[in-house]
């Protein structure tokens, strides 16, 4: 049900969750001080109570209420790349108010949005909004309002339409809670190059900007925890993500297949292959393409990547490929992107 900013305004004070655009992905929010808000977001998407939720903000002047030892560097990259796709996590003291989103933990993770309705709700609310991306865990988050819509819409109060969210992908997480590091936890639309170039205009060359993110592929079930220890800075990263439920097998060549292209005939099965424009070749027959975009523009790629990703689902085959193109993976946006393709195949 789409609902108004003051619909939602009230709603949120009174402990219901509804969903909201950003610039980034949709999020499902709730009032981030109340441990009856944030059980509905955990009920909701059906998400591992034990991971964290990124508690929203509308200035830095806000996030300077709830946090300690606030490092040397915060304010120059909130200037430079707040409201925007970035989260800051840093230390809260042991009495937070927010500890019902950190579950227990002594850090928060802080974004500011950049989205017109999401900016005008935190400002008139007197507390943060906890907000994970508003999904079913384990689906690929969702980027319009439609996709909210199918996926929780029995589950929530409302969303509140802000039409197709602009970047595509989450924001990029650092951990901000060294003085001479930051360390990034995920990777975003705001990567390595942007950060370093930015610490160097502002005499803080000296500090190191080290990326630390999983780049290997993680076949993991729905909700499934990774054989791995149990103190990840970044906690979601043990679970599988973005991942529709057609099994994807990841293919260099459509000659690769086939034997599947004959199965499948006979089987009466369509064949659904996901790639870039370029990779494309209407020559086969029976084969349904999912057109990802042009790999020379990863922007619009991004933007669209998860709807295209829960177009395969619609389909209700039990396989479905993805032809593997060229991008260049060393651009901030082409990491974040690999980053993502690497966690569904
Ligand atoms: O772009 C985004 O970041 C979107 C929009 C809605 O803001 N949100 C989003 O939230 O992607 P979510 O919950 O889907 O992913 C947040 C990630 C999770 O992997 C979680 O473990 C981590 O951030 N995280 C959140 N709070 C944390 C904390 N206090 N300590 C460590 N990791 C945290
Ligand atoms: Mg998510």
């Amino acid at each position: 049900m789409l609902i108004d900013i003051k619909e939602a305004i009230k709603l949120l004070k009174k402990s219901q969750i509804v969903a909201i655009p950003t610039e980034t992905v949709y999020g499902l929010a709730g009032n981030a001080e109340d441990e009856v808000a944030v059980e509905k977001i955990y009920q909701a998407k059906n998400r591992p109570t034990d991971n964290p939720l990124i508690c929203h903000c509308f200035s830095l002047i806000q996030i300077r209420k709830y946090i300690i030892n606030e490092p040397i560097y915060l304010e120059t990259l909130a200037n430079s790349f707040s409201p925007g796709p970035i989260t800051f996590l840093l230390n809260i003291p042991t009495t937070s108010s927010l500890l019902p989103s950190t579950r227990g933990s002594y850090s928060a993770a802080f974004r500011i949005p950049d989205h017109p309705a999401a900016s005008e709700l935190l400002r008139s609310l007197p507390f943060p909004l906890a907000a994970p991306s508003a999904n079913t865990s384990g689906e690929p988050s969702p980027t319009d309002s439609k996709m909210v819509e199918n996926d929780l819409g029995g589950k929530i109060a409302g969303i509140i339409e802000g039409g197709q969210c602009q970047i595509g992908l989450e924001s990029t997480i650092i951990d901000c809670r060294n003085n001479d590091k930051i360390i990034i936890l995920r990777p975003g639309a705001i990567g390595k190059d942007e950060l370093e170039e930015l610490l160097c205009k502002s005499n803080f060359s000296s500090i190191q900007v080290i990326e630390n993110y999983e780049k290997k592929s993680n076949k993991l079930g729905k909700n499934q925890i990774k054989n791995t220890n149990q103190t990840e800075v970044t906690p979601g990263s043990k679970y599988k993500h973005y991942s529709p439920n057609t099994s994807i097998t990841s293919i260099n060549s459509v000659n690769q297949i086939k034997k599947y292209l004959d199965k499948f005939k006979i089987e009466n099965q369509m064949t659904i292959i996901i790639t870039s424009t370029e990779k494309i070749d209407k020559s086969y027959q029976n084969i349904n393409w999912i057109n990802l975009g042009s790999q020379n523009n990863l922007p619009q790629i991004a933007k669209t990547l998860y709807l295209n990703l829960r177009k395969v689902d619609t389909y209700k085959q039990k396989q479905a490929f993805f032809l593997n193109f060229k991008y260049d993976k060393n651009t901030t946006l082409g990491k974040a992107l690999r980053d993502k393709l690497s966690k569904i195949l």
